[in-house]
């Protein structure tokens, strides 16, 4: 199957950070099919030979494990070529049609890793271009809006030249292989779907922490915040795929269907419901791994005062018969510990306790990042005659799964797997515009509810678990964060 995949902002961050790295990875994996090309398109003058060069010098920055030899970098190079484009030119969309005609590949893949405001008029021109037809798709990549209107004006101009199986909407968390383990978690094995509801489980943890600050996004991130940037995709991402019921196919639309149904079963935020259960923080001076480090106020392209959240942590609920009264609190935030995401089920206790000491219900880890696994907390004997009263106390043992030892050397990352999916069309881990439109509608009262607030994100300082206040939230239920347990 011959393919062309066409990046615009062929020469941005993510390009260079995420995208052509991952594509190497599917070469190098030889999961990338034959007959390939890779045109990077921006503004700038250059040619294939000082393209390939500018990415050559910026793999150095990725990962040091990932680093090609000088022969494999020259080999993966072959397939990459540059084209200078105004995308406010409509002739230069037409020279990028005859560019692609001119070969006629089986597939076209327009992937627009460019600023968003971009999105709705390169749409534009790409339909009034042609290079809109049945083999080609179009991959758009976060942020899809500030808010609902804007989400809706995009996939609108999405919708004006291309039918939905076409727009392929990357949320790159759906491509971390512990989120597919998820689903084969949950529907592929017997053992968890029958205590996977209110009466087994007591509340759910979705927790995304990262140790680094804004670095210098200090203008993108002061116009987002954690709500935008991670709440309102990634962590309602993950909370769809834990509270989805059985889809009857694998099939993207029978997924897709469900996690809808979850989105517009969540429990609609009032003024008071967000007084009461989302907790804003940004991050003060402090020490992440062992260093000092700057508070988001003194960080780069900051504005003076910003009330921007780099912290959220909020408690909601999806109110269906299979979880109604279970809390699922969300947390995310820059400057936190370390970077860890990971999901807690954790399991109700036992209802007649016949052990003395311990009381410790199960729970479930799904680890997520920095490795992915599974770990299951029990209790145990012992053994060794620890006893009181002479009864036997059971201590907290855990049964751990690291996939990476179980499935060595077949993992594969969050984009490149995205960008193999996208050049097969698969479109299962991709968010169609209902789901995103949802997710917005869902978040939108807390955006307001904060605009109407004026006081501000709580401190916290860099290197803690957040305020205090998101522990409360938690505490408020008898229950704790994992790390506080
Ligand atoms: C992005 C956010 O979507 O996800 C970033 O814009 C964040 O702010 C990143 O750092 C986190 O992704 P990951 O895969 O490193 O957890």
């Amino acid at each position: 199957m011959s393919f062309d995949l066409v990046l615009f902002g062929g020469t941005g961050d993510l390009t260079w950070r995420k995208l052509m790295p991952a594509l190497f990875q599917a070469w190098r994996h030889g999961k990338l099919p034959g007959g390939g090309r890779i045109l990077a398109v921006a503004r700038d003058q250059r040619s294939d030979a000082e393209y390939r060069q500018y990415i050559r010098e910026r793999f150095t920055a990725v990962d040091e494990a990932k680093q090609p030899t000088e022969a494999e970098f020259n080999q993966f190079a072959e397939l990459l070529h540059y084209r200078r484009m105004d995308l406010a030119q409509p002739e230069h969309y037409a020279g990028l049609k005859q560019w692609l005609d001119a070969r006629g590949a089986d597939t076209v893949v327009v992937f627009l890793a460019t600023s968003p405001h971009l999105f709705v008029p390169v749409c534009q021109q790409l339909g009034a271009a042609g290079i809109n037809g049945e083999n080609v798709r179009l991959v758009l990549e976060k942020p899809l809006g500030h808010d609902l209107a804007s989400a809706q004006a995009i996939n609108r101009a999405v919708r004006a030249s291309f039918r939905e199986e076409q727009a392929l909407r990357i949320d790159h968390y759906l491509g971390k292989p512990a989120v597919q383990n998820l689903m084969a978690l949950r529907f592929g094995n017997a053992l968890f779907e029958p205590l996977w509801r209110r009466e087994s489980i007591a509340n759910i943890q979705i927790t995304m922490a990262e140790s680094i600050g804004v670095g210098t996004r200090g203008d993108f991130y002061d116009n987002t915040g954690a709500l935008r940037d991670m709440v309102q995709n990634h962590a309602l991402q993950l909370l769809t795929m834990i509270a989805m019921e059985p889809p009857s196919t694998s099939d993207a639309d029978a997924i897709r269907d469900e996690k809808l149904k979850v989105l517009r079963s969540l429990k609609p935020f009032t003024p008071e419901s967000v007084a009461r259960d989302v907790v804003r923080g940004q991050y003060k001076a402090g020490t992440v791994d062992g260093k000092p480090v700057a508070g988001y106020l003194d960080e780069q392209k900051v504005p003076a005062g910003s009330a921007c959240e780099t912290f959220v942590a909020l408690r909601t609920e999806v109110q269906n018969w299979r979880w109604a009264g279970v809390p699922f609190y969300l947390r995310t935030g820059k400057r936190l510990p370390a970077r860890d995401a990971h999901i807690v089920v954790n399991f109700r206790e036992v209802p007649h306790p016949i052990f003395p000491g311990t009381r410790r219900a199960n729970k479930l880890v799904i680890k997520l990042q920095p490795e992915d696994g599974l770990e299951l907390h029990l209790l145990a004997a012992k053994g060794g005659g620890a006893s009181l009263n002479g009864q036997e106390i059971l201590s907290p043992v855990s049964l751990d799964l690291d996939f990476d030892k179980a499935f060595p050397s077949e993992r594969v990352g969050g984009y490149e797997r995205l960008l193999l999916d996208a050049i097969a069309g698969r479109l299962n881990l991709f968010v169609r515009s209902d789901e995103q439109e949802q997710a917005w509608r869902w978040v939108e009262p807390i955006l307001k509810a904060w605009a109407d607030d004026p006081t501000g994100p709580r401190p916290y300082s860099a290197g803690s678990w957040g305020p205090a206040a998101a522990s409360a939230l938690v505490a408020r239920d008898g229950g704790a964060w994992a790390e506080e347990l």
